[in-house]
């Protein structure tokens, strides 16, 4: 089944599937009251969120600066500029404990900043895209789809995976390829605990 739903998403649906997701855990966080809680649903975003831009500086991004006219490129390049600040953000909440008297403002305006980037891409750079028809999102859809099994196969911790799905995106691809993306050697380096 999870088969049949990568064949059918185009690399928009996909990327506004887990704009949807990761919008929802921001949901859960702002009911959430135990430390514990709040510590599990931050984790649950930076993991989320980690492979959401890294598929999209990877894959899409740069797809965006080179056939895209004058408009599109200055939305990629904010793109770009708007993720790194969201993982900034990111690699100081990864240090900081629920009790930490900012902990709360922090992730907030992680929120903020991600909801804000979420609005600029759905509301300007997608359809943009769409209408300049220059990308084919079928078969970047796929590739998406790949990609995102393949990070996840890397010991992010990310346990919801298919088990289906896992199999066969490690059948298919073996060791993960090297590819040394942006800002990969930081995860490692930041991850302490689970
Ligand atoms: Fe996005
Ligand atoms: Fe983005």
């Amino acid at each position: 089944m999870a088969n049949a739903q990568a064949t059918t998403r185009n690399a928009i649906e996909l990327l506004e599937e887990d704009h949807r997701k990761v919008k929802h855990i921001f949901k859960q966080f702002e009911n959430a009251e135990q430390p514990a809680r709040k510590k599990d649903l931050v984790t649950k975003a930076i993991e989320e969120l980690t492979i959401h831009t890294q598929i999209e500086e990877e894959l899409l991004y740069p797809q965006i600066l080179k056939t895209g006219g004058e408009e599109l490129h200055e939305l990629g390049e904010e793109a770009y500029e708007e993720h790194h600040v969201v993982k900034l953000l990111m690699s100081e909440l990864k240090n900081m404990e629920p009790d930490d008297e900012r902990y709360d403002a922090k992730f907030t305006v992680l929120i903020e900043n991600v909801e804000h980037h979420i609005d600029e891409e759905e509301e300007e750079m997608f359809p943009k895209i769409e209408k300049a028809g220059k990308i084919d999102l079928e078969r970047l859809g796929h590739e998406m789809f790949e990609r995102k099994m393949e990070l996840r196969g890397q010991g992010d911790g990310i346990s919801e995976m298919p088990e289906k799905v896992s199999s066969r995106a490690n059948k298919h691809n073996g060791a993960p390829k090297k590819r040394a993306p942006r800002g990969a050697k930081s995860k490692s380096k930041a991850r302490k605990r689970g």
